[in-house]
């Protein structure tokens, strides 16, 4: 019988991966004949001095750049708005985007308005980009969104507290510069919660219901680059090793979830930033157990599978039912380690918001995609179960 049948491997963009790999810039600009660059990035970036490295870069290809640096965490239409008109008037024929996933987002966002024109709310959906995006260069500085990879913008649209999707092979960025280096400045903090963002986008990837072999492969080998070094990384922040791990892990993650899509944490994730500002990474963290817990039953197997990644549980312990319950343990006890909060109570979530963000989480597109069928009451009562923190204990696992 056949099965799911393969008709593509979405990957747009040329991956340049290593140590100091940033040095590839001069030889990219002279390949292109480019003559000026648009910087995108935010303050944090230009603070840890990695604006610097890029604007020496520029200057050892003996081309000049414009520097936009306003770009805010969960960034806005009017960011990409702001940053458009930036690009027009420096006139720039190269974008390069440097940071997490929100500059990278808007270098995205912006390359496609430089050569489609409009805002960026006419391409809100799946496949609605005309026109490929100017030539773009992203470079990640956090280990977890994968933005340099993938075919998707997130932009909040401050009007309707919405936060919505762009999903285009003609936004993906023509190079990926992926220098674990780079990553080395990011704080405990942030190297938590962005790097269990990566570890949701290899979870719900690999359960997603359109999960096929490459996609599996790459993200359960995620899975285990990423519990296996994710500790270290926020302990021992100058560790090279583990900071390349967590690139490479938070990379293949991302080329998984480009051809699957997501699943409930981040469907319900973007209105709880939207609407309170939970930074991705700790909304999804927190998250992450509940839906784990609800999704389970669906696909006792491939919670076991990630059980044995983490490295929980060995293949023949227990049932697979007692290892698909590991799953959750370790993923708590991951975030415990690295001191995510596991409860919502310091963004003052308010109770009556939750039907309006139930109905938004249910017009994302990953709740299609989420192995358990899922109907708003189900978000609504998971949104009830993570800001009352029914959670905090593990979960008894009997053989
Ligand atoms: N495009 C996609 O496919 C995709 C996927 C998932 C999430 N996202 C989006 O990405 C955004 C989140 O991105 P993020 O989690 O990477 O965080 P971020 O880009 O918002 O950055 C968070 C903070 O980290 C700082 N920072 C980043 N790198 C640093 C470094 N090396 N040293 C010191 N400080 C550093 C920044 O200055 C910023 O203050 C959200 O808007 C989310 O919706 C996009
Ligand atoms: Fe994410």
């Amino acid at each position: 019988m056949l099965g799911n049948v393969i008709s593509e491997f979405n990957c747009n963009t040329e991956i340049i991966m290593g140590n100091h790999s940033v040095q590839s810039i001069p030889e990219i600009i002279k390949s292109g004949n480019f003559t000026h660059a648009l910087i995108v990035s935010d303050e944090g970036i230009e603070q840890a001095g990695l604006l610097d490295i890029i604007v020496q870069q520029l200057s050892n290809a003996n081309i000049d750049g414009t520097v936009f640096s306003s770009v805010e965490a969960n960034p806005s239409t009017l960011t990409v708005e702001a940053c458009y008109k930036v690009l027009q008037e420096s006139h720039a024929d190269i974008i390069i985007g440097i940071g997490g996933g929100s500059p990278l987002d808007v270098a995205k966002a912006v390359s496609i308005l430089g050569t489609n024109g409009g805002d960026i709310t006419d391409y809100e959906g799946i496949n609605t980009v005309p026109k490929q995006g100017m030539p773009l260069i992203a470079i990640p500085t956090t280990a977890g969104t994968a933005s340099e990879v993938t075919i998707f913008t997130v932009i909040t649209d401050h009007n309707r507290e919405y936060k919505f999707t762009v999903g285009s092979r003609h936004l993906a960025a023509r190079w990926a510069i992926v220098d674990p280096v780079l990553t080395l400045s990011l704080p405990p903090s942030l190297t938590a919660s962005t790097g269990l963002d990566a570890l949701v986008h290899a979870i719900e990837s690999y359960v997603s219901k359109k999960a096929y072999v490459i996609s599996e492969v790459l993200a359960l080998k995620a899975i285990e680059l990423i519990s296996g070094s994710l500790r270290t990384a926020v302990h021992s922040g100058d560790d090279l090793e583990a900071r390349y791990n967590m690139l490479y892990g938070s990379l293949i993650a991302g080329l998984a979830f480009n051809n699957t899509r997501l699943g409930n944490v981040h469907a319900m994730s973007h209105p709880l930033s939207a609407k309170y500002n939970v930074p991705h990474g700790i909304a999804n963290s927190i998250l992450l157990p509940h839906v784990m817990e609800f999704n389970r039953v669906s696909n006792p197997n491939k919670f076991s599978d990630i059980a044995i990644a983490m490295g929980a549980v060995t293949a023949g312990s227990g049932t697979e039912l007692s290892r698909s319950l590991e799953a959750i343990n370790a993923v708590k006890s991951l975030s415990e380690d690295i001191g995510i909060p596991s409860t919502f109570k310091d963004f003052a979530i308010d109770p009556a918001s939750i039907d309006e963000m139930a109905d938004d989480a249910m017009k994302s597109g990953n709740i299609q995609v989420n192995p358990r069928k899922t109907k708003n009451e189900d978000i609504v009562k998971l949104f009830l179960k993570c800001i009352h923190n029914e959670n905090s204990t593990k979960v008894p696992v009997s053989n």
